[in-house]
């Protein structure tokens, strides 16, 4: 089948892609990506020059330009990784998140509708959830967990959510929806948690701890999320939600300190600074649905996982060093200057 992957010059979609090309070589995998801040080219030339590949530079909320690819592609299915992905820019800057996390799922879908695709899979995240007490180690979110979103950023994914669900029950659109927990791994943009504390490690610079570390993330390798939403979009049942995750859940300052001792490096470059706005104090995501229908458990163990990750951003300085010398610094600069 011809699949559209969009987002897939970032972090998970990138990793997507290579798992769906070595996974299911007779498929052909169309990548739409923008080509934001996030979107790294670099990041897909090991499989730019496959036949069963194409890259096309492409805004979601482009609404002629995605229905001419729909037009000259007719793929099967369409799997949407495209999105503004983080909290504190969302929290800086609503704006585009509502335009391309909502407005583009919006026009995505339009495009299925009008060509008559037969999945679009929506890439959904826990933290529409909102968050769950830190003493409540009984409490995790299932599928029927309402929504209660944080930050602009949830919030605007949450709407992407309920838009997927209505347009299914309207116009009957086979979707499939899956929301995961933190992902970690190779190709992670480093203005998140665990590849910008291994990059400011790598660099001997003050490890800016939000708070006091206590908020509890629930970890997953990016592989494990890869070949979960393979199987939703193969296997999944339409018009059904899927919670992905792996038990596992740390407290940041944990993994903070992990990362020091991997490295080597002393924890007095720990810095902690200003909390986040709205900071969600836990996120724990019960994947017994996906687990029972679809036979998915996740294969790579916290602590492998990290060292692998931690072995890739080693062996691959410069495909972050290169994000963290341009613009970056000036993000960097505004998010964590006066903190
Ligand atoms: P990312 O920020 O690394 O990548 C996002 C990609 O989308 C980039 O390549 C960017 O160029 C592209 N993009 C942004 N706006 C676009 C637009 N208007 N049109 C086309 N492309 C556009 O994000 P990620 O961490 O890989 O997350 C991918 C998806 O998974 C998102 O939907 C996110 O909400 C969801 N998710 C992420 C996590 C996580 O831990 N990172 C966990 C659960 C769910
Ligand atoms: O739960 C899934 C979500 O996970 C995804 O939907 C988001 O796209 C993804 O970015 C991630 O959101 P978080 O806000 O949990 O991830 P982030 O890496 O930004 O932060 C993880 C935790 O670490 C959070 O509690 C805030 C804290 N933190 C983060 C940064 C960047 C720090 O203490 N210091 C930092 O510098």
């Amino acid at each position: 089948m011809t699949v559209i992957v969009t987002g897939g010059a970032g972090f998970i979609g990138s990793n997507f892609i290579f798992h769906m090309l070595s996974a299911h070589p007779e498929d052909r995998i169309v990548c739409a990506d923008k080509l934001t801040y996030a979107g790294n080219l670099s990041t897909l030339r090991p499989v730019m020059e496959e036949s069963s590949f194409r890259f096309v530079k492409l805004d979601i909320c482009d609404r002629a330009g995605v229905y001419a690819l729909f037009e000259e592609e007719k793929p099967d299915a369409v799997v949407n990784f495209a999105a503004e992905s983080h909290v504190d820019r969302s929290i800086e800057d609503p704006g585009v998140f509502l335009r391309t996390n909502i407005i583009g799922t919006g026009v995505l879908m339009d495009a299925c509708r009008e060509f008559g695709i037969g999945r679009f899979h929506q890439v959904g995240t826990d933290e529409v959830y909102g968050d769950l007490p830190l003493d409540r180690s009984d409490l995790l979110f299932t599928e029927e967990t309402p929504l209660r979103a944080s930050s602009p950023y949830s919030a605007s994914k949450a709407g992407a959510d309920l838009l997927v669900m209505a347009y299914h029950r309207t116009y009957g659109l086979p979707v499939t929806l899956s929301r995961c927990s933190n992902n970690y791994g190779p190709y992670q943009f480093p203005e998140k948690l665990i590849p910008l504390m291994i990059a400011n490690c790598l660099n001997d610079k003050p490890l800016p701890v939000y708070g006091e570390g206590k908020n509890v993330r629930d970890w997953l390798y990016v592989e494990d999320h890869c070949r979960a939403v393979d199987l939703v979009l193969r296997k999944g049942r339409e018009g059904e939600c899927y919670n992905i995750g792996g038990h596992n859940e740390m407290h940041n300052i944990d993994i903070v300190k992990l990362i020091c001792a991997e490295l080597g490096k002393p924890e007095s470059l720990i810095t902690f600074v200003t909390d986040r706005k709205g900071h969600d104090q836990r996120y724990a995501i019960d994947p017994a649905k996906i687990r029972r229908e679809l036979g998915w458990t996740p294969e790579t163990g916290f602590q492998d996982g990290l060292r692998k990750t931690i072995r890739w951003y080693l062996d691959n300085r410069s495909w972050w060093e290169e994000i963290i010398s341009g613009e970056y610094q000036s993000y960097y600069q505004r998010m964590y200057g006066g903190r």
